[in-house]
């Protein structure tokens, strides 16, 4: 991890960091904490190749999120946003999210896109509130038991 900058959430000291495969256990903790169908590690080691980034969110050196992204031409595409079960609602998630959106405007980017399953609202609630809109649905996308859940596209012009 090398770090970039700080930020204070609820006076005490986080940092971002860019992240790469020696992260990997630490992400994965996470990741299998957070969704009931988590990444495996091959898939977070494609996601370190071109055109993909990782950063992660750190409080006393130890990793409290992340995020990862994949950009091609003038779109970017959030392809992972996940913090640490024991650090939800701290503004963690937000942060990531707004220093994401803030380097995506640096690099002008034209439109974020992402995609979120039907029934996180929570992460909905999230994305809408830093601006984004849903533009779209992809039906059965995600993995549900049995069944299939739908993906809300959402998107940001820059
Ligand atoms: C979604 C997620 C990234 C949010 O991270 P977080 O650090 O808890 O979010 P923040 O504390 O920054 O919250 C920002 C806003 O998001 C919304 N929000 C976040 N979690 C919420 C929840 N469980 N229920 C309702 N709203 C929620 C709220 O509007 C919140 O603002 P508020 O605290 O002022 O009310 C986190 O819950 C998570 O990792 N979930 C599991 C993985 C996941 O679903 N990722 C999204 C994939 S698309």
């Amino acid at each position: 991890m090398v770090s970039e900058r700080s930020f204070r959430l609820k006076g005490a000291e986080s940092t971002f960091g860019r992240l790469g495969e020696a992260d990997l256990p630490a992400i994965l903790d996470i990741e299998r904490g957070g969704y009931g169908y988590p990444w495996s590690e091959a898939q977070f080691l494609d996601c370190m190749g071109e055109g993909f980034e990782a950063w992660g969110s750190f409080f006393g050196g130890r990793l409290t999120g992340y995020l990862v992204h994949w950009q091609v031409l003038d779109e970017a595409h959030l392809m992972n946003l996940c913090v640490d079960r024991s650090h939800t609602r701290q503004g963690i998630g937000r942060q990531l999210l707004r220093h994401w959106i803030s380097r995506m405007t640096c690099q002008n980017m034209g439109e974020l896109i992402l995609e979120v399953r039907e029934s996180n609202l929570g992460a909905q609630a999230l994305y809408r509130s830093e601006g984004f809109v849903q533009v779209g649905e992809r039906p059965d996308y995600y993995p549900d038991g049995g069944k299939r859940e739908s993906a809300i596209i959402m998107m940001l012009r820059l």
